[in-house]
């Protein structure tokens, strides 16, 4: 369905000459521009990481990255990151080489890394304020950027606690935040939901499903299927490092004849992603 511009008004009911940027955001995820555009991307350690990857991601999607344990999700995001260089191959993220124009990309993007790194001497205020800083983000805002997104993952109550004395679940929802900080337009967020109970699990998805009614796009790691079938989308899922199958989770059900995304995993991987974890 494309949007007709003569249709966008003003609340008043005048004609007003369409915000180009919301209009993107009406259209089918397929019609969009893409966020992310990686071409034919390689890295290889002593073993082949990520071996010739070619994806789109759009602008406001929520798109998943599934695969085994060693399967090259972390070295595929640390490579769009800048974090690691790609042996072949390039990508784009929101319009910028990662090869060439790198601190571009940087400008753009949130990184919530598969290894919390935090500072555990910190309140978890102190932290979020020494990330927005390095942002260089305007000190009032930052407060009230903070005090929205602590209330808003539940950490209100702890906020002034040291970081050090956090439960594995309550760094995770931390090191989300930071990555968020500063209202980044594309955010990669490697599990985030890893040793979380349940009840966070949920909280957490929620807030994810926010930022793309933001606008925002978002790649997230996750070893949950339930969590990558509620949340995505479209999910694709690597194995070796080769992405071997690219959909909604809808659609992927139905191609593979199975019940859920678990049965898809594991008809494609042969492993059960449980025996992953
Ligand atoms: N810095 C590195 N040096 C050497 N090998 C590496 C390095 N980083 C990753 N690898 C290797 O690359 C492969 C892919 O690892 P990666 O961390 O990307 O997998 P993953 O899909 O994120 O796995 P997990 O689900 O366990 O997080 C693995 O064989 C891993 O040992
Ligand atoms: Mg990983």
């Amino acid at each position: 369905m494309k949007v007709e511009a003569e249709k966008v008004m003003s609340p008043a009911g005048s004609p007003q000459v369409p915000d180009p940027e919301a209009m993107n955001q009406m259209l089918p995820l397929g019609e969009r521009r893409a966020a992310i555009e990686i071409e034919n991307l390689s890295k290889k350690f002593d073993v082949v990481a990520v071996d010739g990857l070619t994806l789109d991601v759009m602008e406001g999607e929520l798109f998943g990255l599934l695969g085994p344990n060693g399967a090259g999700k972390t070295t595929l995001i640390n490579m769009l990151c800048g974090l690691t260089k790609p042996t072949v191959g390039t990508a784009k993220v929101g319009g910028y080489d990662i090869i060439k124009e790198i601190d571009k990309v940087k400008d753009q993007i949130g990184v919530c890394p598969q290894e919390t790194a935090l500072f555990p001497y910190l309140s978890g205020r102190e932290n979020l304020d020494l990330f927005g800083s390095l942002y260089l983000m305007p000190k009032d805002a930052l407060k009230k950027r903070s005090q929205e997104l602590l209330a808003g993952i539940g950490l209100l109550e702890d906020a002034n606690r040291r970081v050090g004395k956090y439960s594995g679940g309550m760094k995770r929802r931390l090191s989300l935040i930071c990555a968020l900080v500063h209202e980044p337009e594309i955010a990669f967020l490697d599990e985030p939901t890893v040793a979380m109970d349940p009840q966070s699990r949920h909280a957490v998805w929620g807030f994810i499903r926010d930022l793309t009614k933001d606008g925002k796009t978002v790649i997230l790691t996750t070893h949950y299927m339930e969590e990558a079938q509620e949340l995505c989308d479209r999910v694709g899922i690597i194995d070796h490092g080769k992405l071997i199958a690219l959909g909604t989770p809808a659609e992927l059900i139905e191609k593979y004849s199975a019940k859920h995304l678990e049965d898809v995993f594991l008809q494609l991987t042969g492993r059960n992603i449980r025996e992953e974890l």
